[in-house]
């Protein structure tokens, strides 16, 4: 029997891109699916794809930063089904910008979903699954949790504090029966970078400069469920993302001058550039830009 096979897993952020496409992959193989999102009408139409190909899925509305929500459909699922084996703890949201242009609210929204979002999701299926004596939960980081990741440092954050998490959990929680995994891809074709906040910056010209050709989201869902099957602490791909992490391990210095890079080409996408010698501090950006 496949490893998904009649399992029953929840996938956060399961309406849009990676975990839409976790949720079909996830179905395909054999699991019963919980898309749960803020979005319910698009976690809806995913759970109404899996059933017209005969899968088994339902759709939950869950904002990932109410951690009383998350613990009530984490109850709810395990009760219901008998039994939780997975949670992906995916949703998430970028913002981007540099340090000098945040406002304490463009931190404060990020750590509660990409942070606070994935604790509450550990949390409350730890407790099931510690009860169960079985499970796994797959927190999705990214690449720039390995490595530095200028101009979106808030997201880098948010992102390193998820790896931190995941690896510590995961030696305790062994001990106790359940897995725990991390996911860490580089650049995935998603909706995130239209949905992203970009401050100060000219949003298609800062995308422009992305480096790398973005990694198909059913191609990514596939190398996490076979890196979750093959219980890996860590999940890096596309292979650039592995080379980097790699380098980065070596000595951080290695990738100088790809941040330096980086940085220069915010600065040329920059909408106020009044500030790009440190001396003049731009005006911020609403949260919703
Ligand atoms: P996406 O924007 O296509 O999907 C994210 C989903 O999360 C959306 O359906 C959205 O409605 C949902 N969501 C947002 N806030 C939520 C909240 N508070 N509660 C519940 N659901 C919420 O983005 P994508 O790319 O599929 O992102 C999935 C995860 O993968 C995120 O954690 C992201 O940081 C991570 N990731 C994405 C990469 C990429 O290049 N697309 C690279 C590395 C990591």
């Amino acid at each position: 029997m496949g490893y998904f096979q009649d399992r029953t897993a929840i996938v956060t952020g399961g309406a849009s891109g990676i975990g839409e496409m976790l949720c079909e992959e996830l179905a395909t193989r054999g699991a019963t699916v919980i898309a749960a999102d803020l979005n319910l009408e698009g976690a809806q139409s995913v759970a109404s794809t899996i059933i017209k190909n005969g899968g088994k899925a339902t759709a939950a509305k869950l904002d990932v930063s109410d951690g009383d929500a998350v613990r009530d459909l984490v109850i709810g699922v395990a009760r219901k089904h008998g039994r939780l084996d997975f949670i992906f703890n995916n949703a998430g949201i970028g913002v981007g910008g540099e340090v000098r242009d945040l406002a304490p609210e463009h931190w404060r929204r990020i750590i509660e979903i990409n942070l606070f979002g994935v604790i509450s999701g550990t949390s409350a299926a730890y407790s099931v699954m510690i009860e169960q004596g079985f499970g796994h939960i797959v927190n999705t980081a990214s690449l720039a949790g390995l490595i530095g990741s200028p101009t979106m440092t808030p997201y880098a954050t948010t992102k390193y504090a998820v790896v931190g998490l995941s690896t510590s959990l995961r030696s305790e929680a062994e001990s106790l029966g359940v897995r725990v995994s991390v996911v860490c891809p580089g650049f995935i074709q998603t909706g995130i970078y239209d949905s992203s906040t970009f401050v100060n910056a000219n949003k298609a010209a800062f995308l422009k400069q992305i480096p790398f050709k973005l990694m198909d989201a059913r191609a990514a869902a596939g190398k996490i469920l076979r890196g979750v099957e093959r219980n890996r602490a860590i999940i890096v791909f596309p292979f650039y993302a592995r080379f980097f992490w790699w380098l980065a391990r070596i000595n951080p210095r290695l990738l100088s001058p790809l941040s330096r890079k980086t940085v220069n080409d915010f600065h040329r996408a920059r909408i106020d550039t009044a500030g790009q010698d440190g001396s003049t501090r731009s005006s911020v950006s609403s949260i919703a830009d």
